[in-house]
């Protein structure tokens, strides 16, 4: 099976084929774009963000969007986490949170648009905290000042396969590939 990601991020090109590649399914780039509309939740970005690439003609595709929430500051950055991250940066987030709870989420959703399969979203969640300084070099984003629910390291100081096994992301991807089963099975 294969599908084909718009992104702009090789990061998250990278981890989709890392995780995607166990469960059978061949992930290639596709070079589209569409405005991140202004929404309350990701799932909403995503939906709007497929509705344009349909409109431009765009078939078989998924998309992804994600975000950073922390709850001591009512779900920001949330779905302005792009925004954050290109203004503030890792540093910027750790001086907002200063003296709050550190407790934080990130959420992932992706939306596949299908001749085969239709179209549907999946999300995924990865709890953990904001720690106090910046750890590690691999990943992107918010990676260096995240650090997952049962674990030490941040994903930042983690290998692609484990960030995987704890991120939002991988947690999608887990949920994804079942779903595109059932609804093969549904066409049989
Ligand atoms: P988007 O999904 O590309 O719009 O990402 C929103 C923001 O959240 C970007 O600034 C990313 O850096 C950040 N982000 C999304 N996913 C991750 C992740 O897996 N690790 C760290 N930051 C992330």
């Amino acid at each position: 099976m294969r599908l084909r990601l718009v992104t702009s991020n090789r990061h998250k090109l990278e981890e989709y084929r890392q995780g995607l590649a166990p469960l059978g399914v061949a992930v290639e780039h596709l070079q589209a774009d569409c405005d991140e509309i202004q929404a309350d939740t990701l799932e909403e970005v995503v939906l709007a963000c497929m509705r344009q690439l349909r409109a431009g003609g765009h078939r078989d595709f998924m998309v992804d969007d994600s975000g950073l929430f922390v709850p001591s500051l009512n779900g920001f950055p949330g779905v302005y986490s792009a925004y954050v991250m290109h203004t503030l940066g890792c540093q910027g987030m750790l001086r907002l949170i200063d003296g709050l709870d550190r407790k934080a989420r990130f959420e992932c959703c992706i939306g596949v648009c299908s001749d085969e399969l239709g179209e549907f979203t999946v999300t995924g969640a990865s709890p953990g905290r904001i720690i106090h300084e910046e750890r590690g070099m691999e990943g992107f984003g918010y990676d260096p000042i995240f650090v997952p629910d049962g674990q030490e390291l941040t994903f930042a100081q983690m290998d692609m396969g484990t960030k995987n096994a704890y991120s939002h992301r991988g947690r999608a991807m887990q949920a994804l590939v079942p779903e595109m089963r059932r609804r093969m099975e549904g066409r049989r």
